[in-house]
């Protein structure tokens, strides 16, 4: 088998380390995820599901352990250097979304590309194709804070899609989304999988799971990894 694209090496975070309150998000996790794959990351609430994404999606560092991401040892970047590499490489779908209240559903999408030295024109192409794949288009001058949950959503995609990154996360995707809308985001995801991205997907949703597009599903509990299983 060829190297992995992401591997993690006895990965732990802990919040409010060595205090009273102090709680173990991610325990010791160890994985390797290869190029192209979709896997899928499940657990109760509180698991440690998003906690681990956001140190997959270079959003978050590990308290301790290692992560290398397409090879890169992240988990030792500066926070400097960690951004920079997001920006490339990585497109990110919030479980809460993280959309700007107050700007436009264009707006919104094109953050991503703003620090990239970018022309107008350049970042208004990639805008409409990324809202475009995702059916937002109609809505693409409308104030974010006038959208329904799915249109949220879909928004939340385009940005992730934005800057054409080689590996996808998303947090709860298809959460606030109808059966049409779900399937569409899948199918995109599907799409996007095709042509060699790899996606990183935490859900509860049976629909994501029975999805052909799901390779493998990894179960946390506790912030420990207790099952890997092949879908
Ligand atoms: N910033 C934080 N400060 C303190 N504790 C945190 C913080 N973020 C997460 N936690 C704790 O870490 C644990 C894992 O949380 P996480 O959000 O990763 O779970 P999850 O599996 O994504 O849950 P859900 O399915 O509800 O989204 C929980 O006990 C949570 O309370
Ligand atoms: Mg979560």
């Amino acid at each position: 088998m060829s190297s992995p694209i992401l591997k993690t090496e006895n990965l732990t975070k802990k919040f409010h380390a060595k205090k009273s309150n102090e709680v173990i998000a991610i325990q010791e996790v160890n994985l390797e995820i290869q190029k192209g794959e979709c896997v899928l990351l499940t657990g109760a609430s509180g698991s440690g599901k998003s906690t681990l994404l956001a140190i997959l999606s270079c959003l978050a560092k590990p308290t301790s352990g290692k992560y290398f991401c397409l090879n890169e040892p992240v988990s030792r970047w500066s926070e400097k250097f960690l951004t920079r590499f997001r920006r490339q490489h990585i497109g990110i779908v919030f479980q809460h979304f993280n959309l700007v209240k107050g700007l436009s559903v264009a707006r919104n999408v094109s953050l991503p590309l703003l620090p990239q030295n970018l022309s107008f024109e350049e970042i208004k192409q990639a805008v409409h194709q990324a809202t475009k794949q995702v059916n937002i288009s109609h809505r693409i001058d409308f104030q974010v804070d006038k959208l329904s949950g799915g249109e949220l959503q879909r928004t939340a995609v385009a940005r992730a899609l934005v800057n054409n990154p080689t590996l996808i996360f998303a947090d709860e995707p298809t959460a606030h989304l109808d059966s049409k809308n779900s399937t569409r985001i899948l199918s995109l995801f599907q799409e996007l999988k095709k042509a060699g991205k790899t996606l990183i997907i935490t859900t509860h949703d049976p629909r994501v799971e029975q999805h052909p597009l799901a390779d493998r599903k990894l179960t946390l509990q506790d912030g420990k990894l207790i099952k890997n299983t092949i879908l």
